[in-house]
């Protein structure tokens, strides 16, 4: 049996994502592709990740003829890769930055784009005139979005709580707003923005057709499980503001911050995700 990674490995590869996603992720797969109408020839999953929804909606489309899956992560790619073998020619994933993408030759019937617009901050746009260049006219792009509170800082979701596990390894919480500008990463809270903010830059290219919204709740049965979920979600993103030498005491911090909150609230984190179904503009 191979040996798991240690937490700096795994976060450095995003590795571990089809355990961890259950804890949220996951709950979104069917919620978006039982909005796909008719009989789709052509899907583009944007941020396509370890390929568990070019998986399931293979399955559940025999119509599907082209599933596109564009991914930045080779490692990613890689896990997504063996796991859609079996369904042959009828993928195609493409490495792809989708800050930069390029143009493709076809249009999709679907496009589908969970838990990844917030990476793409403050550039969403060169992806949405993308997705609007490559719908096809009576297509459906959807998407889903987080909209954790935030705070003065900008802080919101697992912001809060890696400043909590850096509290823990000794900063002091209203030095830690200026450690994010000088590691130069911006909170997930602001790159989440509001589903007003949103709403307006998604009308510059879309119709919203409907919009639909649920609490997605996170909860874990340990420290580590939670570790391994930040780990496997967020990778270094946040981790990198700590010397590598405290890293792996930074994670620990994490799971156990993450454990606290589990026992006093009942949950880690709560907060609204919204699934925007979007038709070409008229
Ligand atoms: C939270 S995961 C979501 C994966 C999958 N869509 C899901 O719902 O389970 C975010 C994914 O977006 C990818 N990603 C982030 N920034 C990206 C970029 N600039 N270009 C391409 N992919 C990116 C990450 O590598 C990761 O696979």
């Amino acid at each position: 049996m191979t040996a798991a990674p240690d937490v700096q490995t795994q976060a450095r590869r995003l590795a571990g994502y089809a355990d961890a996603s259950r804890l949220r992720q996951e709950h979104d797969r069917d919620w978006v592709l039982d909005r796909i109408p008719g009989a789709p020839a052509t899907l583009f999953d944007l941020g396509s990740g370890i390929g568990q929804l070019l998986d399931t909606a293979l399955d559940r489309f025999p119509s599907l003829t082209r599933a596109v899956g564009l991914e930045r992560s080779p490692h990613r790619i890689a896990e997504a890769e063996e796991r859609l073998a079996r369904h042959g020619a009828r993928v195609e994933l493409r490495p792809t930055d989708l800050t930069r993408p390029a143009p493709l030759p076809y249009r999709a019937d679907v496009v589908t784009m969970t838990s990844v617009l917030h990476w793409l901050y403050p550039v969403e746009e060169r992806i949405l005139s993308w997705v609007a260049e490559h719908l096809a006219p009576r297509g459906r792009f959807l998407l889903t979005t987080y909209h954790p509170d935030r705070d003065e800082h900008g802080f919101g979701g697992e912001d809060d709580i890696v400043r909590a596990a850096l509290g823990e390894l000794g900063l002091r919480p209203g030095t830690v707003p200026g450690l994010f500008r000088a590691g130069g990463v911006v909170p997930i809270g602001t790159r989440t923005r509001t589903t007003d903010d949103l709403g307006h830059l998604l009308a510059r290219h879309f119709t919203v057709a409907a919009v639909d919204e649920r609490d997605a709740v996170v909860t874990a049965d340990s420290a580590e499980r939670y570790t391994h979920f930040h780990a496997a979600t967020f990778g270094d993103y946040y981790g990198r503001l700590v010397e590598p030498a405290r890293r792996p005491d930074f994670y620990r911090a994490v799971g156990e911050v993450a454990a606290r909150r589990q026992e006093q609230r009942g949950h880690i984190s709560s907060m609204p995700v919204r699934l925007w179904q979007l038709a070409p503009a008229d």
